[in-house]
């Protein structure tokens, strides 16, 4: 196991590992691996978008000074794990808006001290917001139409102005039939018109079809 530029993710070959905060427990079926008495998990691009990104070059520094974290989409808590694991002192606040998908992310806040699960709709920020405060990342991956409109809602919300943001944009929820470039470019539009500073984004294939990353700052 090598490690990497961020003290808490791993490198074994070309996949990368989270140190995992409950041994012997997988959340989604991932390859665990022991090493001089540690245990990581497998953090597997294909699953999370979040590995894609750090993979396809993304700079991991994203988590450098992070005290807490908005993660609005949290599904069933595949990504949310691993910033678990990576972020052990920082409160994770799991926006999630179906109560199906809300269930086993309640379950792995059981085990897991910083997940904050939330069931709410990410659309309306000030239902949570109090709750939340400030942050100093926020993570969006929610396959919405209106994707860029809702990042930047909660970050006026709940980001702080020296935060980072990552939203996983879905070309395709936004259009079916505009070019990727286009789609985009409304978004970076959207993102600026809500007073953030945007940086170059990238694309996750192979490991997620028609999802861009798109890095922003306070
Ligand atoms: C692609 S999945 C997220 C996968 C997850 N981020 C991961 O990497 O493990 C999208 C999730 O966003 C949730 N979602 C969609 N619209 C939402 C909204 N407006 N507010 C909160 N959650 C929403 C869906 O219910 C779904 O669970």
């Amino acid at each position: 196991m090598e490690p990497t530029e961020f003290p808490r993710i791993f490198r074994h070959g070309r996949d990368l590992y989270t140190e995992n905060a409950t041994p012997g427990v997988r959340v989604y079926g991932e390859d665990l691996l022991k090493e001089s008495g540690t245990e990581y998990r497998r953090w597997d691009p294909f699953r999370s978008k979040l590995a894609a990104y750090l993979l396809k070059g993304g700079p991991s520094s994203l988590f450098e000074r992070v005290r807490s974290v908005l993660y609005l989409g949290g599904s069933h808590g595949t990504t949310v794990s691993h910033l678990s694991d990576l972020l052990p002192g920082a409160p994770i606040f799991v926006i999630e808006k179906s109560p199906l998908s809300f269930a086993p992310l309640l379950e792995l806040s059981r085990r897991r001290e910083n997940l904050l699960p939330i069931l709410a709709d990410a659309q309306l920020p000030e239902r949570y917001a109090a709750d939340v405060g400030t942050v100093d990342l926020l993570y969006q991956d929610v396959a919405q139409r209106a994707q860029a409109r809702i990042f930047g809602e909660n970050a006026n919300a709940c980001l702080n102005p020296s935060g980072r943001g990552l939203l996983m944009l879905k070309v395709r929820s936004i259009s079916q039939s505009r070019t990727a470039r286009s789609v985009v470019a409304e978004a970076r539009r959207e993102l600026a018109a809500s007073g953030l500073s945007i940086g170059p984004e990238v694309d996750l294939a192979p490991f997620s079809r028609d999802h861009l990353a798109v890095p922003v700052t306070g």
